[in-house]
């Protein structure tokens, strides 16, 4: 008989949204989303060990860790118990988490729900559990619009509350350099400026020339496509933004983006070259807390050996 895993590692990636459409508040308390998501090679790392029966522990390492709670406010604590209430038939199961955090908390770039994805993939293997992967992308959705993308990966369009995810065709690969603040932005208060400013919503129709740039894998004719309805109530909100976007685009960005809620703005370059330049040039100018180069796509939640 084999032997039970007793420690499984996942990595899962951040996410950019490269069309960020949102219409009105529905009476959910969600807004209606049309997005592109993009999973770029920013990674979380989360461990999980085999624990006592009722166990459900978690540590949390890397910058800024220690500001989140790790009991059941935790989005990852919170996917282990689902895990085990939904796949496990009422077992008591346990595990000891520890996850590594390189995602900016509370930086527009599902850090929170990357966590969530990574737990739900490594409880489900560690426990040794039939689950596929449309089952927990089902119950992703339970635990935030943007978990189940973070399951998933690559480029994919999200509707609904963002929670509805299909796979969209993305050639090649975008070079994107990310400047991180050093705060963060809730996100509920971006949607909540969004509405004071945006009340009817913005249109959500499907950013078929987007699409189209994407499937021909040229980053010049990605550039003028890329749209985020968040970006006026994130600068509100936080007005160095605006210093933040235009130094990109000065420097020789090709587009400047708001990734998510914000705060974290995102480039993109026309190559590897290009984003090192970019790169270099904001860091000199010190307009972030931290400037980071990153490519997308990349897969969503997966298995390390
Ligand atoms: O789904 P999630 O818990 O990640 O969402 C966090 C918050 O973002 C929600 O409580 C809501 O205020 C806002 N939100 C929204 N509309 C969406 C997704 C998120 O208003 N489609």
């Amino acid at each position: 008989m084999d032997k039970p895993i007793s420690t499984v590692r996942v990595r899962v990636p951040a996410k950019i949204n490269l069309h960020l459409g949102v219409g009105a508040l529905g009476d959910d308390g969600y807004h209606r989303l049309t997005t592109v998501f993009q999973a770029v090679s920013l990674y979380d790392e989360l461990t999980a060990e085999a624990a006592e029966p009722g166990v459900c522990e978690l540590t949390m390492t890397g910058e800024g860790a220690q500001e989140l709670p790790t009991d059941d406010r935790n989005l990852a604590v919170r996917a282990a118990r689902l895990v085990s209430q939904r796949f496990a038939g009422g077992e008591p199961l346990g595990v000891r988490m520890t996850i590594k955090k390189a995602i900016p908390i509370a930086g527009g770039m599902a850090g929170g729900s990357a966590d969530a994805a990574a737990a739900l993939l490594a409880c489900s293997v560690l426990w040794d559990l039939d689950a596929d992967v449309a089952e927990l992308t089902e119950v992703a959705a339970e635990l935030g619009s943007d978990v189940p993308f973070s399951v998933l990966g690559g480029t994919a369009i999200g509707t609904g509350r963002g929670a509805d995810v299909v796979p969209a065709l993305s050639r090649g690969g975008l070079h994107w350099v990310l400047a991180i603040s050093a705060g963060g932005l809730s996100t509920p208060a971006v949607y909540r400026r969004f509405d004071e400013l945006e009340p009817a919503g913005c249109d959500l129709a499907m950013p078929t020339g987007l699409l189209n740039a994407l499937a021909g894998g040229d980053p010049v004719a990605v550039a003028p496509h890329l749209r985020n309805d968040l970006t006026a109530a994130a600068v509100s909100l936080d007005p160095a933004l605006q210093q933040t976007l235009d130094a990109g685009l000065e420097h020789g960005a090709l587009a400047a983006l708001v990734s998510g809620s914000g705060p974290t703005c995102a480039f993109l370059s026309r190559n590897e070259d290009d984003a090192v330049e970019l790169a270099a040039r904001l860091r000199a100018d010190a307009v972030a807390g931290s400037v980071r180069r990153v490519k997308g796509p990349v897969p969503g939640a997966r298995l390390l050996t």
